[in-house]
Parts: structure tokens; sequence; C-alpha cells
């Protein structure tokens, strides 16, 4: 199993590019089952969620060509196998985003249950909730969701909790329904609207995509289209911790600051001088950051998914920081880790009473999931000497040429087999 090498203490320094938003691509990708027509898609990132969504796309009868360095042409007018099985499911969770689209163009679907993960269960009760709520016939067996529908009727679905790829999947499913469909608690993250947008430039009829009502009047057919994946405002954020953490000064191109105001706020709260530009980010670190406690929650507020990376931030800030986590149930599995690295972390249920150190020590520590495994190549990049981070393959479904970018950055770091 591959794994990082990192010697820290050095200040990241320099520009490097961010890549197209993974949670932007993968719905994106899954939409391309909604016509017969082509869907040329481009600034994809190359990871391996990507590749695993093409290939469970494939088996479907989607014809998948690359046209230019980042971009694909998806063409799912030979689709005739609207089936996503265990072995493909169960490495990538996202999967379950076929199954709206597949139910809307084939009239039915079996998609593998995806299971939980490292942080937490993750069930997919609101989707089957949506799609019966639109007239599917619903049944789970064998560890299998099975859809059928002649056509979709529109419907009004308040989903019980805010739901990212929830909502995605109900707009990819009303989309071909027959009349209005309006999604209420609707999830306002960034990577809806990009799908909406997307699904629009395909002749789809949505409004309110960003705010927590999404309507949808459903059309006979869609067309093919062409679009741009939205930066990725993890990475984004990812970088700019590191960054924050090493004491560095770094440019992020490709990128925007617009849809990370929460972040931003608290790397500003830290210490961290921030410059934005039309399609860059300026990140100018303090000698030593300050604490900053945080909440997380639905966009527009703080991410979970830069949680983790904040307690990296704050194991080694001046002060002491309360991150209290409030969308997944086990999503402090770094904690041990960076512990091992000298971090001093007290969980108290859904709270981490993180207390900054002068310094954190090198040493051999795991990756749990993927968020997790940026925390601690921050770790790494802060404590002194040497630090290895086994299982790798989790940073690799959402970091593109991870490496690469830091070592653009000054950062000394390999990649051992
Ligand atoms: C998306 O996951 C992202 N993944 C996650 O990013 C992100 O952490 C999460 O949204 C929250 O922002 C993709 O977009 C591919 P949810 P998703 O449905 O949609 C509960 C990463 O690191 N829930 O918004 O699976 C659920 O258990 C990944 O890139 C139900 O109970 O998350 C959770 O507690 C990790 N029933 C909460 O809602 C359901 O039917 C929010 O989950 C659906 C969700």
């Amino acid at each position: 199993m591959d794994k990082l090498i990192i010697t820290g203490g050095v200040p990241l320094a320099g520009e490097v590019a961010i890549s197209g938003a993974k949670n932007a691509a993968l719905p994106i990708l899954c939409a391309s089952l909604l016509t017969a027509e082509p869907l040329r898609v481009d600034n994809l990132p190359h990871l391996n969620d990507i590749s695993t969504m093409l290939r469970l796309l494939a088996q479907m009868g989607v014809e998948v060509t690359l046209d230019g360095p980042a971009g694909l042409v998806l063409d799912a007018g030979g689709l005739n196998n609207p089936l996503a099985p265990y072995d493909l499911v169960k490495t990538m969770r996202a999967s379950i985003l076929v199954l709206g689209p597949l139910v809307a163009r084939c009239g039915e679907a079996r998609v593998s249950l995806p299971g939980g993960c490292a942080i937490g269960a993750r069930p997919v009760d609101q989707h089957i909730k949506g799609l019966q709520a639109m007239g599917a016939e619903v049944t789970v067996e064998a560890g299998y969701v099975h859809a059928k529908a002649k056509r979709l009727k529109g419907a009004r679905i308040c989903t019980d909790m805010v739901t990212v790829t929830g909502t995605e999947n109900l707009m990819m499913a009303a989309v071909l329904a027959d009349g209005e469909t309006i999604i209420e608690n609707a999830a306002r993250e960034p990577e809806v609207v990009d799908l909406a947008n997307c699904l629009v430039a395909m002749g789809a009829n949505i409004s309110g995509a960003g705010t927590d009502v999404i309507r949808i009047r459903g059309v006979e057919r869609l067309d093919g289209a062409a679009h741009r994946i939205m930066p990725d405002r993890i990475e984004t954020g990812t970088y700019l911790c590191a960054a924050a953490a090493t004491g560095g000064e770094v440019r992020l191109t490709q990128t925007s600051a617009a849809y990370l105001d929460a972040v931003v706020d608290k790397l500003m709260d830290a210490g961290c001088d921030i410059v934005t530009e039309r399609d860059a980010i300026r990140l100018k670190a303090p000698q030593r950051l300050k604490a900053v406690s945080l909440r997380t929650a639905p966009y527009p507020a703080f991410p979970t998914d830069m949680q983790a990376q904040f307690m990296a931030i704050n194991a080694v800030a001046d002060g002491v920081a309360t991150i209290r986590e409030t969308i997944f149930e086990n999503r402090f599995m770094h904690a041990n880790e960076l512990m091992r690295l000298g971090a001093d972390i007290q969980i108290e249920g859904s709270n981490a009473i993180v207390r900054g150190v002068e310094r954190l020590e090198g040493a051999t520590v795991m990756a749990t999931d993927l968020r997790a495994s940026a925390s601690l190549v921050i770790a790494g990049l802060v404590a002194r000497g040497e630090t290895t981070i086994d299982r790798i393959y989790h940073l690799d479904r959402g970091y593109e040429r991870i490496e690469e970018k830091l070592a653009k950055l000054g950062a000394r770091v390999r990649r051992a087999h």
C-alpha cells in the first residue's frame, strides 16, 4: 500500500493550480445518464473516485471518450444496463448518484446500497423517500435498492435533514418527471448549483438552486451540453490550511474564495492575511496561528469537509479551540492519529477540545478517510522530523497529484510503495 513520507518544518511558498471539484464532477458525470446525446465535461480532476465513477457508467453502457487533458465526452445513447453492482459501489458511496438519473431515463434501477464508511452510517433513506414521493416503487433487498417507475411524477419533497447527494439525486430524478417537483430543505452547497447549471444547459427547467427550495419543472427529454466543472473549494481550503499551519505564503490559481467565506473568515481569525483575486486566492500566514473554534453545518456555514484540516491547524496554534462536528457521527478519526504526533486533543461527544502545543514530532500515522488524511498531511508538514502516512489511497480519492503540488510549494514529501 502506498505511503507518503514528509519531512516537516518547511513554510510552504509559491503558486499551485487547484483542480476541478470532485463533489461537483461526481453528480455531473451521472447527469450524462439522463440523455441519449453526448455530454462534454471539462476541468475534471484526475482522481480515483472519478475513475471509479467512469467504470461504473461504462459498465452500464455509457461510452466515455477522452477530450483534452481534463475533458471527457460521455454518451449514454447505448445505456442498456441500469445496474450499479456492489463491487464498484462499495469503493465509492457517491455511486448512489446514479439512482435518480437511471429511474428517470430507464424507468428502473438496481443500485447496491453504499453501506457506511469510517465517518458514519450514511444512510440513503432520504434519497428513497424522495423517489417514492415521485411515484417510484422502491424495494431494498439483498443489499440493493430496486426502484421502478413508468414515469416519475412531480412532487413536493421536504428532506428530514439537509443532504447534498440526496438533493442532487432527487433533482436529477425530477428533470424528466411529469409535472413540477419542489425540494424543500434542499442543500445549498455550490456543487449542487454546479450540477443544476449543467442540467439547465442540457435543457432542464430548474430554479432556486443554491437556496433551500429548488423547483424543477419536468421536460420530455434532455439534450447534450458542454460543462466546465467548478474549482474544488475543499482542495483550495486544504492548501490554504497547509500554508497557514507551516507559516508560509502561497497563491492558489484556477480557484476562487467565492464559496469559502466561512473558511476564509476562520483563517483570518487565526491571523492569516488573505487576498482574493478573480480566479486566485493568496494567503500569508503569521509566525504563529491563533486557535479558532468552529462548528460544522450545511453550506454556507463552516464545511464538515474542512473540519479535520482545522484540527491540524489548531493542534499547533496559540490557545485552546473547540471543534463541534454536527454533520457526521464519527468524524474525529484523525484526532487519535494527530495525538500520535503530539497533539493535545480531548474528544467529548461531538466536541473536540484542541490545546495548541509548541511543536509536533514526526511519527508513523494511518489515514482513515479522505479528509482525515489531509489533516495528517498538514500535521506532517509542520511536525519536526519525518512523518510517514500509511493507507494514502484515501488521499488519492480526493486530492489530485498531492505530493507534486506540495513539492511545488517547497514541501519535502515523497510517495513510497
Ligand atoms: C456529501 O456527502 C459529500 N460527498 C461529502 O463529502 C460531504 O462531507 C457531505 O456531503 C456533507 O457536506 C459528495 O458530495 C460526493 P449528506 P453526502 O447526505 O451527500 C445524513 C468528501 O470528503 N443522511 O449531505 O453523503 C448523513 O448520514 C465527502 O468529499 C441521512 O441520514 O452527505 C449525514 O449525517 C465526505 N439520510 C447528513 O445527513 C440520507 O438519506 C449529511 O449527509 C442522507 C443523508
